[in-house]
């Protein structure tokens, strides 16, 4: 079974998919799977890579390739000089993308006109999942807990004590469409809110203002089998250390002491079962298939909220996706076998 692992890309965890990316590289069993690294610049190229058992190659340049819109996976390519050629035809597509121009519904949307298998969510769901602003409307639409928050467009900002009146302090400022905390800040005067809005529409033209919900970061793995049923991990925990104050980028990929992950997290058995629930709902509510993993803040008293879903969650080494799922009893390897099972159902 050929199979194209898409990574890099456009948007700003292009790092991020890089590393995730070389860990499902490692995870695809050459048994199974006839691989296909291709490598996606900053720019969005199309650049065919390889993988030599460590590293995924990232060319900055080399023959260009393109799906072919209605080619059954024909992915054809575009010497600089010379006639474009047919490579090679690929049986599912597997974006380890990020963020806008991959986990967005972009890309699954190209693989619909291409009509190639996908492997996770498809158009709809990725699309609604990734605005953080359509999914939380979606959620409390179903009746699911989500963080009270305020949609803060660039030419009609409230005014930090409208901010401050509405959600109390401190506040988070989050683009509305990005992932590993890109571009957030924790917000608690006047002079910080005005840095934070400048940040924000540095990565996006829509913000939320969100209240601060005192917690843990408690994660489930979700993903759909071939019938459309629903497997959920137990959840995980993630615990960032004292120094980043909250799970931010650099406590995530760079420090590499910036958190623990506690998986199974420890949670009583009744409030488990509500949170593992609630993750299935929301997948469901934002319109998810395949796969997504469903991030919540859980509070002392053990209320909680669903923060975010992520449909292309990360699959680094520090990544919470594989992990909870092998401590549900799924190992990383079945994981891939059940994503590209879904995908050519
Ligand atoms: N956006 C990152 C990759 C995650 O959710 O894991
Ligand atoms: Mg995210």
């Amino acid at each position: 079974l050929r199979i194209a692992v898409l990574f890099g890309g456009r948007s700003s965890e292009h790092d991020v998919s890089v590393m995730s990316a070389t860990n499902v590289m490692r995870a695809l069993d050459s048994k199974k799977y006839d691989a296909v690294p291709v490598f996606v610049t900053r720019e969005g190229r199309w650049l065919l890579s390889r993988f030599d058992g460590g590293e995924l190659a990232r060319p900055s340049e080399g023959t260009e390739l393109c799906l072919v819109a209605g080619g059954e996976g024909r992915i054809v390519a575009i010497p600089a000089d010379g006639a474009p050629h047919e490579l090679t035809k690929i049986d599912v597509l597997f974006p380890v993308l990020h963020g806008l121009f991959g986990e967005d519904g972009s890309v699954q949307g190209l693989a619909e006109v291409a009509r190639v298998p996908l492997v996770g969510c498809g158009i709809l769901g990725s699309a609604t999942a990734l605005d953080k602003d359509i999914a939380k409307r979606l959620l409390l639409e179903a009746g699911l807990p989500a963080a009270r928050s305020l949609t803060i467009r660039e030419d009609a900002a409230p005014t930090f004590a409208d901010v401050e009146a509405a959600l109390g302090l401190p506040v988070f400022i989050k683009p509305a469409r990005q992932g590993s905390s890109v571009g957030v800040s924790k917000v608690s005067s006047a002079a910080q809110y005005e840095a934070a809005l400048a940040e924000g529409f540095r990565h996006d033209r829509k913000l939320l203002a969100e209240e601060f919900v005192r917690g843990r970061e408690i994660e489930c793995s979700v993903l759909e089998d071939t019938e459309g049923g629903l497997f959920v991990s137990r959840p995980g925990e993630i615990v960032p250390a004292e120094s980043h104050g909250f799970y931010s980028y650099d406590a995530k990929y760079i420090d590499e002491a910036g958190a623990a992950l506690k998986v199974p997290a420890e949670l009583p058995p009744e409030v488990e079962g509500r949170i593992r629930d609630t993750a299935a709902s929301a997948f469901r509510a934002v319109g998810c298939d395949g796969m997504a993993r469903v991030d919540f803040f859980v509070t002392e008293d053990m209320r909680f909220v669903v923060n975010e879903l992520n449909t292309i969650p990360g699959f680094t080494d520090i990544s919470m996706y594989s992990k909870a799922m092998a401590a549900s009893g799924v190992s990383y390897a079945e994981v891939i076998d059940r994503l590209v099972a879904h995908g050519l159902a």
